[in-house]
């Protein structure tokens, strides 16, 4: 059933509950969205015609009130007649009886930076899409949260539909958690997946999924990694108690995948995806990986993502879904939005800003994995000696080797799982290694995850 917020207004009766807006009481939810892109205007549209629905599971009358985008005269899909509208998004927090600022706007500082502090500031809460704002400056606006009394959430800036921060600051609270590793960008997945499934090169898919709309014009974002990067941030704050701290990441994208070793990959047994995982350890690292075919992180393909958490007593949960998307982000935002006018409080990063630790993050990783190595040699006696005696003096031991020669240039490609090493070991190996006058270049090198 469709309702307009006047007549629900006037009809619609609620059992009284109040909540709390700063220091204030307050008996109903003001809401005002700041950015009408897809999502904004998918979280305006909710709003509006499913507003008893949701009003019914929070006991408070919501109402979707002011809103503040590029252009005004635009179709979003939505009735504007009856909303406040203001040109600058700041200006939103100037109306008195706003209670909870939406942010959709993007960008880790400018007018989503400027906004959210305004907001936060005057005591509204501001509940917000942006993974980047969050992951630079987290802890200084969470801080502005509580010294405010309001709240800070952010359910839709991870893994869109799925509920990856509940999962993690609630539903697994009491938990010790060792691993946070997931599948934190589609666009990635996407690229990764059907470049296996039709044996096509990055530069080929990467077009057919601008084309489709997956992919930004500008991919960086996403095909370096900094998109999932942004995210593992977050979750490595919420799961260890950390100060989001972007800068102690380490962030290899997707671009140096080659269809040949997603091929050699399939070949051993695994499928490369671009991963984002943190441990207790103080690892946190984005990069592509391989993945035993049967593994359940491999099996998910196509735009979706993916997050397994390891906790104790717990043991293992893991969730599946959208990652993006205007119903899937909306979904997520919604439901901050019926957490807060339901008064449902949470830290922001899950304990007080004071109780979190600076991130021991370190940009090389001290923890040991099995690595795959691709190196293109010159197919002649003695080659192979050659490399597994450079491995051998950085004590890397083979465990799984593949040679695949080339009749017309007269090079081969070894292609090697080795045993757990570090990254330190793999690193200077390689770069003895491509020092070798028979070996051509060491094309690739990747952790394996089991
Ligand atoms: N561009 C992201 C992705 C979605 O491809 O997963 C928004 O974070």
């Amino acid at each position: 059933m469709v309702y307009s917020y006047v007549i629900f207004n006037s009809l619609f009766v609620l059992p009284k509950f109040t909540i709390r807006k700063g220091s204030m009481v307050m008996e109903k939810c003001h809401i005002a969205i700041a950015g009408l892109g897809v999502v904004g205007a998918e979280t305006a549209r909710h709003l509006i015609e499913r507003q008893a629905i949701l009003s019914e599971k929070t006991g408070v009358p919501m109402m979707l009130s002011a809103v503040s985008a590029r252009s005004k005269g635009k179709d979003r899909g939505f009735d504007m007649s009856g909303l406040t509208w203001c040109d600058d998004p700041v200006a939103l927090t100037n109306i008195d009886d706003i209670d909870i600022v939406v942010e959709l706007m993007g960008g880790s500082d400018g007018p989503a930076l400027a906004l959210t502090k305004a907001a936060l500031s005057s005591g509204k809460h501001v509940v917000t899409a942006n993974k980047a704002m969050i992951a630079h400056h987290g802890a200084e606006l969470a801080k502005l949260a509580e010294d405010n009394n309001v709240q800070l959430c952010f359910e839709s800036s991870v893994a869109g539909g799925i509920p990856a921060l509940k999962i993690l600051r609630e539903g697994l609270a009491a938990n010790e958690v060792s691993s946070v590793a997931g599948i934190l960008n589609g666009t990635c997945n996407y690229i990764l997946s059907e470049m296996e499934e039709k044996g096509l090169a990055f530069d080929d898919v990467l077009k057919e999924a601008q084309a489709l709309g997956y992919a930004e014009a500008d991919p960086t974002f996403d095909v370096d990694g900094i998109d999932a990067a942004h995210k593992l941030t977050i979750l490595d704050a919420i799961a260890f108690g950390n100060v989001p701290d972007f800068e102690k990441l380490s962030i290899t994208g997707i671009r140096d995948v080659t269809d040949f070793d997603i091929s050699y990959a399939g070949e051993l047994g695994y499928r490369i995806r671009l991963i984002g995982r943190a441990t207790a350890g103080g690892m946190a690292k984005v990069a592509p990986v391989l993945l035993p075919e049967d593994s359940a992180l491999a099996k998910v393909t196509g735009a979706l993502n993916a997050v397994y958490y390891e906790a104790e007593p717990v043991n293992v949960v893991s969730a599946t879904g959208p990652g993006a998307g205007a119903g899937p982000t909306a979904s997520a935002v919604l439901s901050d939005i019926l957490d807060v006018a339901s008064q449902r409080k949470a830290y922001s990063f899950g304990k007080a800003v004071s109780a979190l630790k600076p991130s021991t993050a370190s940009q090389t990783n001290a923890a040991k994995s099995c690595y795959y190595l691709r190196l293109e040699v010159a197919d002649q006696s003695g080659v192979l000696a050659e490399v597994t005696d450079v491995l051998k003096a950085h004590d890397i031991s083979v465990e799984t080797l593949i040679q695949k020669g080339h009749e017309t240039d007269g090079s081969a490609t070894l292609v090697m799982i080795v045993h757990e090493t570090d990254e330190a070991a793999i690193s200077q190996a390689s770069t003895a290694l491509a020092s070798v006058a028979t070996v051509h270049g060491v094309s690739s090198s990747f952790a394996v995850m089991r």
